[in-house]
């Protein structure tokens, strides 16, 4: 059985609606998830929801709802969400569903047998909102707490503590020695600064269930839940394991008629945002040493958006809706706008002014005017039908598409999407130049014309495939009107002289009609 690769997104929390930043997230997935089966890879794509803790039970109890229903509500339009960003994961993770609680039961038992636990008692402060202890340190220099923390209070209870002192120094040496662990290079720096210059604290993994009851019962004490972090990183190996994948230890695996057939873990790439790095480079490591699961390969960790230079906020209404973006202006400008304008890693701003202006240049008169004039003049001067093939833009679109494959296979997706729009641009600088509508009125010319239709539309043919991961649909509809059928989704096709002289190109039409500036 061959591993597959295995790529997964964070799970958003099921408190509200789904935003930019958890599109953003998992458009970058899909890009890599589909641009690694175009060269003829196995994938596994996950993505999903994580549907316990506080935030969940009070959003649950505002609208006089059980926080069970009100998550089956809600995953239903996150379910649909994904597919209107016309994602494609292989499976949509809940952590309510048996075959991920009855994992983290498992890992919780093996680990509180192995003496990884211990249980005391805490005095001290509590943020609600995000659902963890404080203490001194986090105090600012006036005295207060950040605002992010809300309302802080002072709480006193007993609970279950995960020892971390003696996973310290082999986690700074695993990264030290692994770089590309954490991408990117600052934000390995980061962490590496993190636990050199702290002493890690021991992580309290439960929850005093006459507090907050929605989540996984702890198996060896039910009067605690699992804290929802310990909980919530554990979705990565709780799939695999529900489809006894020979890379999760045995203990944790399903077992029985579960049919097998998946080798997922490890997991080669955790795509997530800034904010829940600690957790995913310092806690989820020490988690799987302790569990004795080998360590994903990367975290590929991107950056915020804002709108208008402001933190996005539902309360203050300066939030972008993916949703109706989509509506007006479809899913691949979607999709193209928010890679093309963030690369991943740095901090990123909205502004609906710069969509436009994108769409416009890079879509509409790009991308758009590309494909519908040179198919419209194939179709206008030459019935439609692919004349002899010639090779003048051969050299520089076969270095594109070679560029691009090498820039996809580490996942700079920002990087590949300008390089191909600069074949664009020469391809429409080279109508320009050729003037094949001049051509058309002198027949002596009628070979140079020739020529000049075979190099665009050969140069389409190659654009669609390396547009297939991020504009799949428009990839698509390129390659129709081609007159080719199926998806152009093999990188295997992308070498210059697939389209055959005499074939018989579909119906031009515009694919992304231009909108008022
Ligand atoms: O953190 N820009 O869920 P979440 C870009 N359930 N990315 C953003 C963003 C923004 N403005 N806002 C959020 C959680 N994100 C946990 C994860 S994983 C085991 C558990 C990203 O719904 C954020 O960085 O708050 C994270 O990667 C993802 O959306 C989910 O955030
Ligand atoms: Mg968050």
């Amino acid at each position: 059985m061959n591993k597959r690769f295995y790529l997964t997104t964070a799970i958003d929390y099921v408190n509200g609606q789904p935003h930019l930043g958890h599109a953003y997230e998992k458009i970058i997935g899909d890009v890599i998830a589909r641009f690694r089966r175009s060269e003829g890879q196995e994938v596994y794509y996950l993505t999903g929801l994580d549907e316990h803790g506080q935030k969940v039970q009070q959003a649950a109890l505002a609208e006089g709802k059980t926080p069970q229903d009100y998550c089956d509500n809600l995953a239903a339009a996150w379910q649909a969400f994904a597919q209107k960003l016309e994602l494609t994961n292989d499976e949509f993770v809940r952590t309510t569903q048996s075959r991920h609680r009855r994992v983290v039961q498992a890992a919780l038992s093996r680990l509180h047998a192995e003496g990884h636990f211990y249980q005391e008692k805490y005095e001290g402060f509590y943020s609600a909102k995000e659902e963890t202890f404080l203490t001194e340190k986090d105090r600012r220099p006036d005295g207060t707490f950040d605002p992010a923390f809300g309302e802080v209070s002072r709480l006193q209870e007993e609970n279950y503590y995960f020892r971390l002192k003696d996973h310290q120094q082999w986690l700074i040496d695993y990264i030290e020695a692994h770089p590309e662990f954490v991408v990117p290079e600052y934000r390995k720096n980061e962490v590496l600064g993190f636990l050199k210059n702290n002493v890690l604290e021991d992580l309290c993994i439960s929850r005093p269930a006459t507090r907050l009851n929605w989540g996984i019962p702890l198996p060896f004490d039910p009067n605690y839940v699992t804290y929802v972090w310990f909980d919530a990183l554990t979705n990565y190996i709780s799939v695999p394991a529900a489809q006894n994948d020979p890379g999760v230890p045995g203990y944790l695996s399903a077992g029985g008629e579960v049919p097998t057939g998946l080798a997922l873990w490890p997991a080669d790439i955790h795509i997530i945002g800034k904010d829940i790095l600690k957790f995913h480079s310092v806690y989820w490591p020490i988690m799987l040493k302790a569990m004795g699961a080998p360590l994903p390969r990367q975290l590929l960790v991107h950056g915020w958006w804002q709108k208008d230079d402001q933190k996005m906020s539902k309360s203050t209404g300066n939030v972008v809706d993916p949703m109706a973006v989509i509506a007006e202006w479809g899913v691949d400008a979607f999709r193209f706008y928010v890679v093309r304008e963030l690369d991943i890693g740095p901090d990123g701003n909205w502004t609906d002014a710069g969509f436009k202006a994108r769409y416009n240049a890079e879509l509409a008169n790009g991308l758009g005017n590309l494909v519908n004039r040179s198919l419209s003049m194939l179709k206008r001067y030459r019935q439609g039908l692919v004349p002899q093939r010639s090779d003048e833009l051969r050299a520089e679109a076969e270095r594109i598409v070679a560029e691009t494959r090498e820039l996809l296979e580490r996942n700079r997706l920002q990087s590949a999407l300008i390089i191909i729009w600069s074949l664009i641009t020469k391809a429409n600088q080279y109508v320009d130049h050729t003037a094949p509508f001049k051509l058309a009125k002198d027949p002596a010319q009628a070979a140079r014309l020739d020529e000049v239709l075979y190099n665009l539309a050969e140069t389409c043919r190659l654009l669609a495939i390396m547009l297939w991961p991020f504009l799949p649909g428009t990839a698509t509809r390129i390659h129709q009107q081609l007159g080719l059928s199926g998806e152009p989704n093999s990188w295997a096709a992308a070498t210059w002289g697939g389209l055959p002289p005499g074939q018989a190109i579909g119906t031009p039409a515009p694919l992304f009609p231009r909108k008022e500036a």
